[in-house]
């Protein structure tokens, strides 16, 4: 606590280089800031308090930023240890009127390099308020906030919470170890969080996931918005995204020469094409695996080598897993990898790579080269490079996303979170999406700032192809 203002970060003193990284952050962020301009008399988010779970980064320090400034209340956590920007973290807790000595900002609780057990403290210390109520909005990145309030509404009704199993993941002891302490402390803690949420707006496809199946077994306790499939959202941050960050973390994490080499790219779907794209960029020969017979037929079609990994672990210099998937790259993959072949996670959980599988394999030796960079030496002396641990290394070795591409997606949650908080009569306990006029609005706040010009539809133009003059120009179902 300093000046009311309740934190945890790795040092507030690095808050003025997060204060000149955010100002130059809010130029290449033309969405936040015109949604801040529209809304500037209004407030809509007057009364909302807002519990964010997502990467604490310079772009969401302008994204937590803009829903202060449309009058909501927020908390703040990371969803993954190492993604947070420390000079972000404490900029947003200083806040762009405060001091060091005297912050004015809002409560984060994040820092680079969270054990486990930290980040599900982080998590929860996001979610509860300084009176010892909640939020009643959740800003969701994964699906994290929104699983820690359910598991707990779950094991609070059932009067207990059960023990790990055997073959559970340490996460998952962690998670349930956190929420026995918090009923411990306060039995009706999560059924009282949730009672308020008016609903959940969540930005990646693995968190989408999630939702759908809480809404499919009838377990989702608020609406939600679905973010990731804006358009402006997974077609623009998923791939471009990618196609930026992910050359970004292999080069700060090994500055290796990409070109020439054999990459292979485990998933061609959104973050997969902007996967493959970016290393293609540096020359790289290209390989996809996929389970999809479509998204493998598109990766063929743009022209790269379409294989399953057995085949070509024996040449691939990097193994970058996009899918979301689990189980993707195994222990024993791993061991037939070539030395020093780079091996690295962007989709969202570290799952994707068996980490856990890797630090049982007999006689495996770790050397930590730098943080988030491990060599990994197999019993007869080959060694691969494992980037940040097996999670996303865009946002572990670098610093993530572009402004500009996130300014695409953070327009969709902040759109998203006034529509739940204002409307959220209208809504039941499903999953949503932005209507298809928001997402061209984005779009066209975007196109505007790189000085693209958009041809207008002649009325009789528009009759014939069947739209409205001002838009939606497409139809639901048409995919781009
Ligand atoms: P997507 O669903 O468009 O693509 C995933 C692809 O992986 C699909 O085409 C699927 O058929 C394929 N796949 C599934 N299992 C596979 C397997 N065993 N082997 C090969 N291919 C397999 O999802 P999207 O939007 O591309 O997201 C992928 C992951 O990346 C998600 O976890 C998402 O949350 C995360 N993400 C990470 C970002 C970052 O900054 N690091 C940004 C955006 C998304």
């Amino acid at each position: 606590h300093r000046n009311g203002v309740d934190f945890a970060v790795a040092d507030l003193s690095l808050a003025e280089y997060g204060r000149k990284e955010i100002r130059l952050a809010e130029h290449e962020m033309p969405g936040l800031m015109a949604l801040r301009r529209e809304y500037s008399e209004v407030y809509p988010l007057r009364g909302a308090r807002i519990s964010g779970s997502l990467h604490m980064t310079i772009q969401t320090a302008v994204l937590i930023e803009t829903l202060v400034s449309l009058g909501a209340e927020v908390r703040w956590a990371s969803c993954n240890i190492f993604s947070t920007q420390d000079h972000a973290a404490a900029a947003v807790v200083v806040g762009p009127h405060g001091t060091v000595e005297e912050p004015r900002g809002v409560p984060v609780f994040a820092w680079k390099g969270e054990t486990l057990e930290e980040y599900w403290w982080t998590a929860e210390s996001m979610l509860t308020w300084p009176d010892g109520t909640g939020p009643n909005m959740i800003l969701d990145d994964g699906g994290d906030a929104t699983l820690l309030v359910h598991k707990g509404v779950q094991y609070e009704k059932a009067g207990v919470v059960p023990e790990a199993g055997a073959d559970d993941p340490e996460e998952w002891r962690i998670i349930l170890e956190t929420l026995r302490r918090s009923l411990a402390a306060d039995p009706g803690k999560w059924t009282g969080i949730a009672g308020g949420i008016r609903g959940v707006t969540e930005e990646t496809t693995t968190g989408v996931m999630r939702l759908y199946q809480l809404a499919a077994a009838g377990d989702l306790l608020f609406p939600a918005i679905n973010v990731n499939d804006a358009v402006t959202k997974s077609k623009f941050d998923n791939r471009y995204g990618i196609r930026h960050s992910l050359v970004d973390g292999i080069n700060r994490g090994t500055d290796v020469l990409i070109g020439g080499k054999v990459a292979v790219i485990c998933g061609y779907g959104d973050v997969g094409k902007g996967a493959a794209e970016s290393l293609r960029g540096q020359g790289a020969r290209i390989v996809v695996t996929e389970i999809d017979p479509i998204c493998a037929l598109q990766a063929a079609m743009d022209g790269y080598d379409v294989q399953v990994l057995d085949d070509v672990l024996d040449r691939a210099d990097l193994v970058i897993t996009t899918t979301g998937n689990k189980d993707v790259v195994t222990a024993e993959h791993m061991s037939r990898m070539k030395h020093q072949a780079i091996l690295g996670n962007i989709g969202h959980f570290d799952n994707e790579i068996d980490m856990a599988g890797l630090q049982r394999y007999p006689g495996i030796r770790r050397i930590n080269i730098k943080p988030q960079v491990d060599e990994w030496v197999f019993p007869d002396g080959h060694s691969i490079i494992v980037l940040s641990e097996g999670r996303l290394l865009n946002l572990g070795n670098a610093t993530g996303h572009p402004s500009f591409v996130m300014s695409n997606s953070f327009s969709n949650q902040v759109i998203a979170q006034v529509e739940l908080f204002t409307k959220h009569e209208e809504y039941d306990r499903e999953v949503y999406r932005l209507p298809k006029k928001l997402d061209e609005k984005v779009a066209r706040i975007h196109l505007e700032a790189l000085g693209g010009r958009l041809t207008k539809l002649t009325k009789d133009q528009a009759e014939y192809i069947d739209v409205d003059v001002e838009g939606p120009y497409k139809a639901d179902h048409y995919r781009y």
